[in-house]
């Protein structure tokens, strides 16, 4: 059964859609991809796109290394054709082609720039666009009107959780991006608000001052609050505002390649101006390019130490706001039985 492919602990992630490409990246050639360890292969037909499993049932070539022939995937090994439901069209040498021959296939939506997966689908199962969202619909969008944002791709090496434990863990930026974020001699009590609802997590940073790091002080100003958001299972937002409103938004959704690897597709948002998007986007890649390196290093770090003693054994304190609500939100979103809650505190940050 090709669902037992997938390891253990990222099974019950199935029947998730899950963000796997962006639209640009799959163009006329087949591209594969491992989505919580499963190698599947997508390619574009004229009714839209397929996702199959990525392996040829005859010889266990990589379906990702043929071609598209006539809306149908074409093995590079003896040409067998594989049309986008993964049933096999034809074997060349042969006039009829067995149906039993054919690849796993599953379903597939385009939206918001992406393109998403979903390997496991019930009779009951919705497979309309809505049921595919980088975030739920009342969330702030990177795509409402008055906001530049571009896309920024990249990988992780690390499991998904402890990414998106490290996109939303404020005590981190003072020692790793010590000077560009946040500076560590320069720590202030902060009051923080963190509420957990239904739907999601959302820990408010009062701030009311100019951060420390250099990044802010070049380009940000005063910042009254920041808030860290998390949309169970894979996504997470990052928001400063300043007394005018909104000033930067960072939307991020994480897809687990495997145990140790994690795609993540982000946005970066900004109100629009003077400056032309392009010029922000630009410079905005030149300056969070040494931040997101220095974040790369510590979870590979992090990740091949855990690897190397074999499992993850970790302590915590107050000040490690955000995991334990993101594994209540894994362990009970799907069965609804998440506890709503919030809570006050001050910290150093
Ligand atoms: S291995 Fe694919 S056609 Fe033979
Ligand atoms: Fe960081």
């Amino acid at each position: 059964m090709t669902l037992d492919l997938i390891p253990t602990e990222l099974r019950g992630f199935a029947r998730q859609w899950l963000a796997v490409a962006t639209t640009s990246e799959l163009r006329n050639r087949p591209l594969t991809r491992t989505v919580i360890g499963l190698p599947i292969v997508l390619f574009r037909h004229s009714g839209g796109v397929a996702a199959m499993l990525d392996r040829c049932p005859h010889r266990n070539v990589p379906l990702s290394a043929g071609s598209v022939n006539n809306d149908a995937l074409q093995c590079s090994y003896h040409g067998w054709e594989f049309n986008p439901t993964g049933q096999c069209v034809n074997i060349p040498g042969r006039s009829d082609c067995p149906q039993q021959f054919s690849v796993p296939s599953f379903s597939v939506i385009e939206k918001d720039d992406l393109i998403f997966v979903r390997l496991e689908n019930t009779e009951e199962d919705d497979v309309s666009t809505s049921t595919a969202n980088i975030l739920p619909t009342q969330a702030l969008s990177p795509f409402k009107s008055g906001l530049d944002s571009f896309l920024w791709i990249n990988e992780l090496e690390c499991n998904f959780i402890n990414g998106l434990e490290n996109l939303l863990d404020p005590m981190h930026p003072a020692f790793v991006h010590s000077l560009l974020v946040r500076t560590s001699a320069k720590r202030s009590a902060m009051d923080i608000n963190v509420i957990r609802t239904e739907e999601k997590l959302e820990v408010i940073y009062n701030e009311n001052q100019i951060a420390s790091g250099f990044i802010p002080r070049l380009f940000e100003g005063l910042r009254t609050q920041s808030i860290g958001r998390y949309y169970p299972p894979f996504s997470a937002q990052l928001e400063y505002r300043s007394p005018k409103g909104t000033s930067f938004i960072l939307t991020t959704v994480f897809s687990p390649v495997d145990q140790n690897h994690t795609r993540t597709f982000s946005w970066l948002s900004t109100p629009c101006g003077l400056i032309p998007a392009f010029l922000k986007e630009a410079v905005t890649r030149l300056i969070f390019a040494p931040v997101l390196k220095q974040d790369q290093q510590i979870l590979s770090l992090q990740s091949s130490n855990i690897s190397r003693f074999g499992e993850e054994q970790f302590v915590s304190t107050k000040l490690d706001i955000v995991r334990p609500h993101i594994l209540h939100f894994l362990n009970n979103h799907q069965t609804k039985k998440v506890l709503p809650l919030e809570r006050s505190l001050c910290i150093e940050i």
